[in-house]
């Protein structure tokens, strides 16, 4: 599977997530409090909300519809109403960009 450059790092605040959309899908990538980046799909398994818009705590994001939280580092659903996981895909930075890789 080849990688794909989705953003800058310095595009993403640090404890933040953007939206990047590829091939029809629509992904959450994050930056932690410590500069890595990680990448889910991009809406919760609750209702299809955009993540990208919820609010990075750490390492979890929680949904801006009902307050579910997912561990972006694993896409675990960690708490009600969520309870479905994230799938998540491989993420770097090369060179201060983001390559993701992910499904074609
Ligand atoms: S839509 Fe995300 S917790 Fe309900």
């Amino acid at each position: 599977m080849a990688w794909i450059s989705a953003c800058r790092v310095e595009d993403i605040e640090q404890e933040g997530v953007v939206r990047f959309d590829h091939a029809g899908k629509t992904y959450a990538v994050y930056r932690s409090p410590h500069d890595e980046v990680f990448c889910t799909d991009g809406l919760c398994t609750h209702e299809a909300i955009h993540l990208a818009e919820g609010l990075v705590m750490d390492y979890e994001i929680e949904c801006p519809k009902h307050a579910g939280v997912f561990d972006y580092r694993t896409g675990d659903a960690i708490r009600l109403p969520a309870c479905r996981k994230l799938n998540s895909y491989p993420a770097r930075v090369e060179d201060g960009a983001v390559l993701l890789q992910l499904p074609a």
